[in-house]
């Protein structure tokens, strides 16, 4: 099996705007494999410009805030492609689609990377952005889960941020558990109407 690394795909839409979203990304025979569930503006985006900046970024906050409406974060252009990168990415690799595998649900789109860079290094694991990670997966599948199967994993990723979280985390958790409250007071007020 392929390691899936957790990324945030940065595109430029028709009117070159850029779009930032979180995508699980694969390599397979060298080449960069990103799926999009159909509807998708990131999708949208790399079919129009057959092109994307993979970011490796450790704020949290990227990840939280594509998935609770805060999308505006400082990006600089791309060195080879038209795109850009976020500013706080540790590093980048900029994308070139080369095949695309058509399905009616996911897609499969492989990219060749054409230019990479480093910009900070690595400094380590840290567990409370991995239950960030976690959660925003969770949020960004809320209307397909069960409210006590969030609650749960939420009663235990939440050992990890207390322990652990700087700033960053605990900000990007507070936006996600906003989220959760929020779809749980709908599904509150739909079983009372
Ligand atoms: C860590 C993480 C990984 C994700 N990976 C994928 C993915 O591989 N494919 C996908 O369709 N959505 C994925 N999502 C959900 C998308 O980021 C989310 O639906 C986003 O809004 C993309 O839609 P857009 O292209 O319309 O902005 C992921 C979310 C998170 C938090």
């Amino acid at each position: 099996m392929p390691m899936i690394y957790e990324t945030i795909i940065s595109s430029l839409d028709a009117s070159n705007q850029p779009h930032i979203a979180p995508f699980g990304t694969r390599e397979r025979d060298g080449l960069i494999l990103i799926a999009p569930f159909r509807p998708s503006s990131s999708l949208d985006n790399l079919l129009h410009h057959r092109c994307a900046v993979m970011n490796l970024t450790d704020d949290v906050r990227i990840f939280a805030g594509a998935l609770t409406g805060r999308r505006d974060w400082p990006v600089r252009r791309a060195d080879k492609i038209n795109g850009v990168v976020l500013e706080s990415a540790l590093a980048h690799r900029e994308l070139e689609l080369v095949e695309i595998r058509e399905d009616e649900t996911r897609p499969e789109l492989y990219f060749k990377v054409v230019h990479e860079a480093q910009h900070r290094p690595f400094r380590g694991f840290n567990r409370a952005q991995a239950a960030v990670i976690e959660l925003a997966v969770l949020v960004s599948r809320l209307h397909m889960l069960p409210v006590e199967k969030i609650d749960a994993e939420i009663a235990y990723l939440q050992i990890a941020v207390e322990k652990t979280a700087g700033e960053h985390e605990l900000q990007a958790w507070q936006w996600l558990i906003e989220c959760v409250d929020n779809h749980k007071s709908a599904i509150r007020m739909e079983n009372l109407a």
